[in-house]
């Protein structure tokens, strides 16, 4: 097992990692021993992995369980709204716990539910994709999406322990492994060369990667988020770096109202557009751009861009939450293993970063 810290005072926590680590919850959670505790889960990771789950938790205390609708689509009002009734039907207290079993999106509302139920009830993140593992479980941020944009509904909220077991991979889809791919991909351009270069020579969707592999990237990924986390919990500068290709692949996900890409092929994409960006800047080397997005290409096809409107990505962008005067912030990688944000991108360097996307199709389109 490998056991990484996130250093935040009062607020601290272990993320531990390794294959089949869900039978040992009773013991890592020992500390939560006799809680009255409410998992949140969907019903697809319930009915795969839930038995497992709800065996070793039980030896912890009472347990009672809610069940969401699958999808992006359900990060809204009305499921947080039916996780709060599940509270208050269980009568969890403050002394109570809630467990979020599944991918970003359980997460992300479980989290944001135990924020807002009696002003913060402590919960913890047993992640079941590789994007929640290396990515959404770390790190405190919670929501839920308003009609007017994503996850505009938010709070952090620091888990009490995130528990990351490797096996619950073996049954998600190859589209779903890509996607986090993207991410651990991008955890080692903001700083991890390393990193980079194993995940620039992994197979399409890390198939045939080994469990050592698959852990030691993930220990990789958490690890700079944790740094990160540890020296800028509310994103108040530093965290933005972990917005590295997010900026074009938010407004990506935007345009296609969340159902063309995952959340981790929009970043792929919005990877290629920030390096192309860079690389016209000076800032970053035409072989930097190169291997880069050859990396990228090589963890799997993402759907196509050439059809989307450049006005309304470049309006998407503006209105970002984290745009200032309709100007959004972009993280730029200088080389490999670092990167520098820049407030001051033009209109006219993202229409050519677009165009060098779409001319990346030829190469990944499904
Ligand atoms: P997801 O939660 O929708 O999961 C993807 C799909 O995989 C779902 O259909 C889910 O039911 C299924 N699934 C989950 N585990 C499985 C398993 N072990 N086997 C088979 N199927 C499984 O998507 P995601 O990519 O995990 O998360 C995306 C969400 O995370 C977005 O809402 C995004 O905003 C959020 N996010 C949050 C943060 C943060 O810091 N809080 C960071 C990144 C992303
Ligand atoms: N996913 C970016 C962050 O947690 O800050």
């Amino acid at each position: 097992m490998l056991e990484i810290p996130v250093d935040l005072g009062e607020r601290a926590y272990t993320v531990s990692i390794g294959h089949g680590l869900s039978a040992a919850l009773p013991e890592l959670l020992a500390d939560h021993r006799g809680r009255r505790a409410l998992v949140v889960s969907n019903r697809r990771v319930w009915s795969l992995h839930g038995a497992r789950v709800e065996k070793a938790l039980r030896k912890l205390g009472p347990l009672a369980r809610v069940l969401i609708a699958d999808g992006e689509a359900h990060k809204d009002r009305a499921t947080l709204a039916a996780i709060h009734d599940a509270m208050w039907k269980e009568r969890l207290g403050r002394d109570g716990l809630v467990v979020a079993f599944g991918g970003g999106v359980v997460g992300d509302v479980a989290g944001f539910a135990a924020a807002t139920w009696m002003r913060g009830v402590d919960w913890v993140q047993l992640p079941t994709t590789l994007l929640a593992m290396v990515d959404s479980s770390v790190g405190g941020k919670v929501g839920i999406n308003h009609p007017g944009g994503k996850n505009l509904i938010g709070a952090f909220h620091q888990p009490r322990a995130v528990v990351i077991d490797p096996a619950f991979l073996a049954t998600l889809p190859r589209r779903e492994t890509q996607s986090g791919a993207y991410e651990i991909l991008k955890c080692g351009v903001i700083a991890d060369r390393a990193l980079f270069k194993a995940l620039a020579d992994a197979p399409v969707g890390l198939v045939g990667w080994g469990r050592v592999e698959v852990e030691n990237a993930i220990a990789s990924a958490v690890r700079i988020k944790a740094e990160v986390v540890e020296k800028d919990e509310r994103e108040g500068g530093l965290r933005r770096v972990l917005n590295l290709g997010h900026t074009i692949g938010h407004a990506l996900e935007a345009v296609t109202r969340y159902r063309r890409f995952t959340h981790g092929e929009a970043v792929g994409w919005g990877l290629v557009g920030a390096a192309w960006i860079a690389h016209r800047r000076d800032l970053f080397a035409g072989s930097a751009f190169d291997s880069l997005a050859a990396a990228v290409d090589r963890l799997g096809p993402r759907p196509r861009v050439s059809d989307l409107s450049t006005a309304r990505i470049l309006a998407a962008i503006g209105s970002d939450k984290k745009a200032v005067k309709g100007r959004a912030a972009f993280v730029l990688p200088t080389r490999i293993g670092a990167v520098t944000i820049r407030p001051d991108v033009q209109a006219a360097e993202i229409r050519r970063a677009l165009r060098v996307m779409n001319g990346r199709e030829a190469l990944t389109a499904r």
